[in-house]
């Protein structure tokens, strides 16, 4: 409850940050992110870039000093769902190795909402789930730049991992990650919540399908997520 109150009250005062994000990613060294660089990866569906995802670049901007952040302009307004998931993940790839071919010692903190978290995973681990189009991992040396990859409610969802947070514990994702074990190489980083009563990452073969948790995330996790940001900064700092 305290940290819903900080939060919102984060919300509210950051929305007039004077911080840019960064809008490409070939970066001259000098502003390369000391903090880190925040990839956000929105859901589906028509508008700008950011989305609610403002909330979490705002958090970063503030509360990671030297960060920089970027909304990923990928297809999320497409209407098929494996259209816009394998867009996101080939840009999402693209980003990083682009970032990093700048900026070698960047850390790079990704986060994903819903189709977007789909991307986010798919990008690291490589698509394994029956339907969406097959996209492959990403070289698994970039864990040494990637230090947090966080996705809220994506469909690719499956209970019981290490990487799983929130409360769902008996409902899988629409499109099951068939084989998690190809995202051991970023393990220390991935974190995927998805809670009970979110019908996209939580499914169960039970009607009436209601998903009203899956509009929560940025407002039960956001502080926690940057905390798990700060601890992985730390704990990779020497590398
Ligand atoms: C993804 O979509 C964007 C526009 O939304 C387009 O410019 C880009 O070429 C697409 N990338 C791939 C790999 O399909």
């Amino acid at each position: 409850m305290h940290v819903n109150a900080l939060q919102n009250c984060l919300l509210l005062g950051l929305a007039i940050s004077q911080f840019q994000p960064a809008l490409t990613q070939e970066t001259p060294p000098s502003q390369c992110a000391t903090g880190v660089h925040a990839i956000l990866m929105r859901g589906q569906g028509p508008g700008d870039h950011l989305n609610v995802m403002v909330s979490v670049q705002n958090l970063v901007l503030q509360l990671i000093p030297g960060s920089s952040s970027v909304a990923l302009p990928y297809s999320h307004g497409a209407d098929d769902h494996r259209v816009a998931a394998s867009n996101g993940t080939y840009m999402m790839q693209d980003y990083i190795r682009s970032y990093v071919a700048s900026c070698p010692d960047s850390k790079i903190f990704i986060i994903g909402y819903s189709l977007g978290g789909v991307a986010m995973m798919d990008g690291l681990c490589g698509t394994s789930s029956q339907w969406l189009f097959k996209v492959p991992a990403i070289e698994p040396h970039f864990n040494q730049n990637v230090i947090a990859a966080v996705s809220y409610g994506e469909e690719t969802y499956v209970p019981g991992l290490s990487y799983d947070h929130g409360t769902c514990t008996d409902g899988t994702g629409i499109y099951p990650r068939i084989h998690p074990e190809w995202c051991d190489p970023f393990l220390s980083s991935i974190r995927s919540y998805c809670d009970e009563g979110d019908g996209s990452c939580c499914f169960r073969f039970l009607p009436p399908i209601t998903d009203p948790a899956h509009f929560l995330y940025i407002f039960r996790y956001n502080m926690e997520v940057i905390q798990f940001v700060q601890q992985r900064l730390k704990a990779t700092q020497s590398q």
